[in-house]
């Protein structure tokens, strides 16, 4: 397949001298042969359950490599860590290409091998250390998938201790936001508690009410000083996020961020991306999530700037 030539390809490409180091390993992941619990469509998407014994917890925003056991793929494919419970691990998938298909027509009890957890997620004691005022959740598409696990987490902490949440998300059409359903009882369960939780969400087609992107909601809410921002979605998206954030100022912010994957596990070069200081990092080692500053710096794309170089 294309894509597996082309990662294949990069994979042999020699490590760049400014490659910086992954300093931190994620404890506990390893491969593990997982069966199918359960498969719900929702929309165009779907939540694939696995029980997958000694499953060891992973964080929101930290991912796993899937690929089915009966597999024609040579590679595994990455997917964020939507839920998880005990030794269920589920998944949100698009399918949107062959590796997705196949595990879209996975059968309950079919066998699936699971890497992780991989990598490194939306650090909430760090996030939740600076007192944020508000935590606004962006997800866009099937970018939204881990932050049922972030959600789910939330509950975990005295609803005191938490900031208002505003969750925003935005989708191609009300087809694809059918996966909302997997999201809304986490967010019953963080109100249940006493926290504020927000939940707006927009479709650039409209079929949700009016045409929009999830930005548009964005600046609805109206970001200010003290926010924290936690996003996944295409690379634009958040590109644009941040704008907003740094228009604000005084916001922090996070972002998981998609590369083309071979091994997820820091050998094979294929996830490499260039940070805003010029040197490289490994999205599978050193992110998925990364902070703002290091992935678009501080100041905003030019076509954000009125007047700016376009
Ligand atoms: C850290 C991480 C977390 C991810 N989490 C999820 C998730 O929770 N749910 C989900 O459905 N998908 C997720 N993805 C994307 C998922 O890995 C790809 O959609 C999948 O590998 C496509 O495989 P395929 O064989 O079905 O399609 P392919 O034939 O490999 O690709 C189909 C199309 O998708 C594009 N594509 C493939 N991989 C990516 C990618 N990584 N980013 C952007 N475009 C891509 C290809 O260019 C092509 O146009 C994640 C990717 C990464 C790196
Ligand atoms: S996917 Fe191989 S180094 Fe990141």
């Amino acid at each position: 397949m294309a894509a597996e030539v082309g990662l294949a390809a990069r994979a042999h490409v020699n490590p760049a001298p400014e490659l910086q180091p992954s300093p931190r390993t994620p404890p506990n992941s390893g491969c593990r042969l997982a069966r199918v619990a359960a498969r719900q469509k929702l929309g165009s998407m779907f939540v694939l359950r696995l029980r997958a014994p000694g499953w060891p917890g992973g964080a929101p925003g930290q991912f796993a490599l899937l690929r089915h056991e009966a597999s024609a793929r040579f590679l595994p494919r990455a997917f964020s860590l939507h839920a998880q419970d005990g030794e269920l691990v589920s998944f949100l998938i698009a399918p949107v290409g062959p590796g997705t298909e196949e595990l879209a027509e996975a059968g309950v009890g079919e066998g699936v091998h699971v890497l992780g957890p991989l990598g490194h997620g939306f650090d909430l004691t760090e996030i939740l250390a600076g007192t944020p005022r508000r935590l606004v959740v962006v997800g866009g598409g099937v970018g939204v998938a881990p932050f049922r696990l972030l959600l789910d987490r939330l509950t975990t902490h005295a609803a005191a201790t938490l900031p208002e949440v505003v969750v925003l998300f935005g989708f191609r059409d009300d087809v694809q936001a059918e996966c909302l359903a997997a999201f809304e009882p986490a967010v019953d369960r963080l109100r249940a508690r006493g926290a504020a939780v927000e939940l707006e969400t927009i479709c650039e087609d409209g079929s949700l009410g009016r045409a929009g992107l999830v930005t548009t909601l964005l600046q609805e809410v109206g970001l200010s000083a003290g926010d924290a921002i936690l996003a996944c979605g295409a690379h634009a998206m958040c590109q644009a996020v941040w704008d907003l954030g740094l228009a604000a100022g005084g916001v922090r912010a996070w972002f998981s961020l998609e590369a083309g994957m071979a091994c997820g596990v820091g050998s094979c070069h294929g996830c490499v991306i260039r940070l805003a200081d010029g040197s490289l990092a490994k999205v599978c080692r050193r992110g998925p999530v990364f902070g703002a500053g290091e992935v678009f710096g501080e100041s905003r794309h030019p076509c954000a700037v009125p007047g700016g170089d376009r």
